[in-house]
C-alpha cells in the first residue's frame, strides 16, 4: 500500500513487537511501520477497533504505540533510531504510563 518513491539511503534496525525489521534511517516510527505493511498501530479502548495513523503530524493521535517501554508515544512525531523497540497498543494504558 504505502512505498517510497526513492530507495532509503540509510537504514537502522527496530524491533516491532519482538520481530526484527530494516527501516529507513531517516522515517518516523509511523512511517517506518506503514512502510512495513503495519497499518493497524493500536485498538481503541472501547470497541477494540482498529487504529491507524491520519495525520502524520501530531493531531490526530491515531498512531499511539508503545516505544522503549513508553506508553502513549505519537509514532508519528518520533524518528526510528537503532534499536528502538516499538510495541502495538491494545486496549487501554495502565495509569502509571510506562510498561516498564
Ligand atoms: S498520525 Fe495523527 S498524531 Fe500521529
Amino acid at each position: 500500500m504505502f512505498r517510497r518513491i526513492e530507495p532509503p539511503k540509510d537504514h537502522v534496525t527496530i524491533v516491532i513487537d519482538g520481530s526484527e525489521i530494516e527501516v529507513d534511517a531517516t522515517a518516523s516510527v509511523a512511517a517506518a511501520l506503514l512502510g512495513a505493511g503495519m497499518t493497524t498501530l493500536r485498538r481503541s479502548v472501547v470497541n477494540d477497533q482498529p487504529r491507524a495513523p491520519y495525520c502524520l503530524m501530531g493531531v490526530c493521535f491515531e498512531c499511539l504505540v508503545t516505544i522503549d517501554g513508553v506508553q502513549n508515544r505519537q509514532a508519528c512525531m518520533v524518528p526510528v533510531r537503532n534499536g528502538m523497540t516499538v510495541a502495538l497498543q491494545r486496549g487501554a494504558r495502565t495509569t502509571e504510563g510506562s510498561d516498564r
